[in-house]
C-alpha cells in the first residue's frame, strides 16, 4: 500500500473496541473514524481519544448497518470485529455493507478467524466446542471471557474459501495466516487486505442465513 496516500484519506475503525488502534492510524495521517455497537463504547472511546489527543468521529452502528454514505471511505480496518455476525444476518450481509461504505478501489484491512489442521497447533480457543452452523458460521459456546457465548461468527478453513467469499466484493486479496499463541491462549486468523470491486464486477452471493440444525 502506498503510505504516502494517508495523510488526509478517511478510514473507518470498524468495532474500534478500546481504540487500541486509533495512535498507529493518527500516525499514518488518516481522517478516523469509527463504529461501535453500543453508545456506551462510543461515549468510552471518546474519553480515551481525549486522553490521548487524538480527534475522531465516532458513531453507533453494526457490521450490517455502518451509518455512512455509499463510497464514504477509502480504507476501513476491521481489527477482530468483522466475523460478529449481527443476529438474523449473515456474513455476506457485512461483507456487502462493507463494501458498500468503501469507494471503488478502496481497502479492507481486516482479519477472520480460521480452523486450523496443521499437526500440533490447538484449535483457537474461541472456536474450541464451538457449533458449526451452515456456509461456515459458527455458534460460540466456549468463550473462556465469558464474552461471547451465544454469538454467531464466520470462521474461514483455507485460503480458497477466504477468496470465494470476499471476492464477491473485493479483488487484489492477500492473506496472512498467523497462529499465535499468548501464554497459553492460541488465537489462529488470516489477516486479509483487499481492494473493493468496481461496481459492474459484483458476483452474486448465495449465501444463506445461519441455521442452528
Ligand atoms: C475483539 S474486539 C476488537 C476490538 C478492536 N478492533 C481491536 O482490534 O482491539 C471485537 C469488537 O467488535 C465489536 N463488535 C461486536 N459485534 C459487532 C458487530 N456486530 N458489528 C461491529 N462490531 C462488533 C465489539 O464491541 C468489540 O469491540
Amino acid at each position: 500500500m502506498d503510505k504516502s496516500a494517508y495523510p488526509g484519506a478517511r478510514l473507518l475503525d470498524l468495532g474500534f473496541g478500546d481504540c487500541r488502534n486509533m495512535t498507529l492510524l493518527k500516525n499514518c495521517g488518516f481522517e478516523i473514524y469509527g463504529v461501535e455497537i453500543s453508545a456506551d463504547t462510543v461515549e468510552l472511546g471518546y474519553t480515551t481519544l481525549e486522553r490521548l489527543g487524538i480527534h475522531a468521529q465516532l458513531t453507533v452502528g453494526s457490521n450490517t448497518h455502518i451509518p455512512f454514505n455509499d463510497g464514504f471511505f477509502r480504507y476501513l480496518l476491521a481489527s477482530s470485529s468483522c466475523y460478529y455476525v449481527d443476529d438474523g444476518t449473515c456474513f455476506d450481509d457485512s461483507l456487502k455493507e462493507i463494501s458498500r461504505v468503501l469507494n471503488p478501489g478502496g481497502y479492507l484491512i481486516a482479519n477472520v478467524p480460521v480452523f486450523v489442521t496443521q499437526p500440533g497447533i490447538p484449535q483457537s480457543f474461541i472456536l474450541q466446542d464451538s457449533k458449526r452452523l451452515n456456509d461456515g458460521h459458527v455458534s460460540i459456546t466456549n468463550d473462556v471471557y465469558g464474552l461471547r457465548n451465544g454469538y454467531t461468527f464466520r470462521a474461514f478453513s483455507s485460503n480458497e474459501e477466504v477468496e470465494s467469499v470476499f471476492g464477491r466484493y473485493f479483488e487484489d486479496i492477500a492473506i496472512g495466516l498467523c497462529m499465535d499463541n499468548h501464554y497459553g491462549v492460541q488465537i489462529n486468523y488470516n489477516i486479509i487486505c483487499a481492494r473493493k470491486r468496481l461496481e459492474s464486477e459484483f458476483k452474486p452471493s448465495n449465501s444463506v442465513i445461519p441455521d442452528n440444525l
